[in-house]
């Protein structure tokens, strides 16, 4: 038998590739609850914003929520693309009210590094195993991280430059 042969035989390798498949479904189901949960969060807050700076502050949230709304489906894409069944659980949504903008924005500081965590999670998994998974999980880091920074930035004082 050659060496090839003998290879091919070995289940290591389809098991490990079937062990990935089940963890990617994984998490992708973990993130199709976060932006499920996040769509809910950036609704509800959006309709908790009063003064002066309303308006804008409103509609970016609107559009983070539809933004969130169409990463959730398109993790679904992916985790029945794996031939996995799509999670029907939302992530945890705060049960509290906040006070002020800021504080808003400060939860939503932690929910978006949650998000970034779990596609980096995906990302160290695709490596070297799915290139389209990899692809995915970069770009959306990409623009999660951006996001990221954007309330970020919001979260700064004026004159902070
Ligand atoms: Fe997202």
């Amino acid at each position: 038998m050659s060496l090839i042969e003998r290879l091919s035989l070995e289940p290591t390798g389809e098991m490990s590739m079937e062990n990935n498949r089940e963890e990617a479904i994984a998490i992708l189901n973990r993130l199709v609850e976060l932006e499920l949960a996040g769509a809910v969060r950036y609704t509800q807050y959006s309709l908790m914003i009063f003064g002066h700076a309303r308006i804008p502050i409103m509609h970016w949230m609107r559009q983070q929520a539809s933004e969130a709304l169409a990463h959730a489906a398109e993790a679904g894409e992916e985790v029945t693309a794996l031939g996995g069944r799509v999670s029907l659980g939302i992530a945890e949504l705060a049960g509290t009210h906040h006070a002020t903008v800021d504080e808003i924005l400060q939860e939503l500081v932690l929910h978006e590094r949650r998000g970034i965590e779990l596609y980096r999670q995906l990302l160290k998994l695709a490596e070297g195993w799915s290139v389209s998974l990899e692809e995915f999980a970069r770009t959306k880091i990409r623009g999660e991280e951006t996001h990221l920074a954007e309330i970020e930035k919001m979260l700064r004082r004026r004159g902070d430059a």
